[in-house]
């Protein structure tokens, strides 16, 4: 493993980014330096991407980084619909701006397995890209820009899951939430994808800069299921099988999505040299960080 090498991430506050910091503190010997638009336990400089003296101070706090982690952004479809403006200047302006920051380093960037809507499903990264909604669009155009970077990598992960504490749910969250509040689950039957706990994306961008890969790859599991299936199959790994979950063939909330949207992540399986861990081997790193977590009244879980 290389040593020396410094590693900045944006979105630090965020769930993948949080996790990406705590991750490669603990299994690797390079400087990890994470930003965000508060304070927080992972983050070192405090700067708002969508103003252009922050990202100039970033640039100059920060002169010898050998790979920047691009996390941050509005992250949720409806937030974006709420303010377009907002999140073209966060998601695509600021993304732009960053990499012109940062012209020697590896600049990873995080997009999304939703860029592509084929009917059959098994994207590949060859597949043309069809955004559905205004985030996607976003993530598309963000895209081009990092393309130009002398050394990126673009990421498609497909849903991340994962326990979290942050501000802004990620969607394993929103299930054990609604599990709590004892509402019920409604989730989509004809939506299909290849959900990817959090730990093996990091252990992925460890093993990208590691290894200095470049390009662009899909990351998800090798097994694809609706929603209604992967909700349905945590709650009897948690033995709530007795929670109704409700399945519905339409959007549960009215924003459009790729119906199949599951990919093809065999390129990286290819690049980094080994299979992703298989779902019920992700499900048990999930049940091991969930360890003692009560889904009734939990007194630590926000909310
Ligand atoms: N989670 C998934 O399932 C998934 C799947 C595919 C792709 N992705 C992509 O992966 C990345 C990480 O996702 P995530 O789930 O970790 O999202 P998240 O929890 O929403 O984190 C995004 C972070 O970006 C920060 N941010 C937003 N606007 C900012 C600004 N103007 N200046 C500085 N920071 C700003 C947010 O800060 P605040 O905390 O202050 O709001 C937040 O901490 C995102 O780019 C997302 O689009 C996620």
């Amino acid at each position: 493993m290389n040593t020396g090498k410094t590693i900045l991430i944006t979105g630090t506050n965020g769930f993948v980014g949080s996790r990406l910091y705590r991750y490669l503190h603990e299994n690797t010997a390079w400087t990890i330096r994470g930003i965000g638009r508060r304070m927080g336990a992972c983050v070192d400089y405090i700067a708002d991407i969508s103003q252009e003296r922050d990202r100039e101070g970033i640039g100059s706090h920060f002169p010898d980084v050998d790979a920047v982690i691009h996390t941050a952004a509005i992250s949720r479809p409806s937030a974006c619909d709420a303010d377009p403006e907002m999140c073209r200047r966060v998601n695509v302006h600021a993304t732009g701006e960053l990499v012109k920051q940062f012209p020697d380093a590896k600049f990873i960037f995080f997009s999304t397995y939703a860029v592509y809507n084929r009917e059959e499903g098994d994207s590949t990264e060859e597949t043309p890209l069809a955004p559905t909604n205004l985030y996607i669009s976003t993530k598309i155009a963000a895209e081009k820009s990092v393309a130009r970077s002398r050394d990126y990598v673009i990421l498609r992960p497909s849903v991340i899951f994962g326990f979290s504490m942050t501000a802004h749910d990620n969607y394993f969250m929103t299930l054990l939430k609604t599990v709590r509040a004892g509402r019920e689950m409604v989730s989509q039957t004809h939506q299909f994808f290849n959900p990817v706990h959090v730990e093996v994306v990091c252990r992925i961008v460890q093993e990208v800069i590691a290894l200095d890969i470049h390009g662009t790859y899909n990351i998800g599991s090798n097994e694809k299921m609706s929603k209604y299936e992967f909700n349905r199959a945590i709650l009897d790994r948690f033995g709530l099988g007795s929670v109704r979950v409700i399945g519905k063939s339409e959007s549960t909330d009215g924003i459009l999505r790729p119906l199949n949207a599951t990919i093809s992540s065999e390129k990286i399986q290819r690049a980094v040299g080994h299979p992703i861990p298989s779902f019920p081997e992700m499900m048990e790193t999930l049940s091991r960080e969930c360890e003692g977590l009560d889904w009734g009244t939990h007194a630590q879980l926000p909310g």
